[in-house]
């Protein structure tokens, strides 16, 4: 099936304000703390270098990358790719996601990083699609609430292409995801 990159759905304009929103959000809940963010790769990364620059407190960063397997069954199982390089024991950590979908990768990721101890751990997304929720999930910090489509672009992919386009689009002629 071929696909198409159609309409922008969030401009890049739209997306520095909501950066910028984040980041005063965040700033203002952490004053007095540091912060160890943790970006999920791959996507996140153009998210987290932009959001980081948006926050006013010190702040530490660091890289996981996983890979989920949702199966056929309601739990997914995670794994993980690229382990984090610092110990988050009594760090104040925030996770970094470009988009939440069933929210499966990311409730057993939170799982996994409980038994480490931080201090505290929280979740940024850049876009959330809460009709395909499927796991429970406190997200602390949302950019923007889309609707259920598939969306290429500021990070985000279709087999690993469109990362680079500075806009949010809709991808047509897929139902999959990464
Ligand atoms: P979840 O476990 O279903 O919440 O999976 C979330 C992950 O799936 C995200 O971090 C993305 O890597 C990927 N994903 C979900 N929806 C989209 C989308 O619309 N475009 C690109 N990637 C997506
Ligand atoms: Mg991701």
């Amino acid at each position: 099936m071929s696909k198409k990159v159609d309409g922008i759905l969030v401009p890049s304009d739209e997306i520095q304000e909501i950066c910028q929103r984040l980041g005063a959000e965040i700033t203002r809940d952490y004053q007095g703390q540091e912060i160890l963010l943790i970006c999920i790769l791959k996507g996140a990364v153009v998210f987290m270098a932009d959001l980081m620059r948006e926050i006013k407190v010190p702040c530490e960063i660091d890289f996981m990358a996983v890979q989920s397997y949702t199966g056929t069954k309601t739990s997914g199982v995670v794994r993980i790719i690229k382990d984090l390089d610092l110990d988050i024991a009594g760090r104040h950590v925030l996770i970094v996601e470009d988009i939440i979908d069933s929210g499966l990768t990311l409730s057993h990721l939170i799982g996994l990083l409980k038994t480490r101890n931080p201090a505290s751990l929280k979740i940024v997304a850049c876009f959330d699609k809460p009709e395909r929720r499927r796991a429970k999930l406190d997200i602390d910090y949302i950019g923007k609430a889309i609707p259920d489509e598939f969306i290429v672009g500021y990070g985000l992919d279709y087999e690993g292409q469109y990362r680079n386009l500075p806009d949010v689009s809709i991808l047509c002629g897929t139902g999959e995801e990464d």
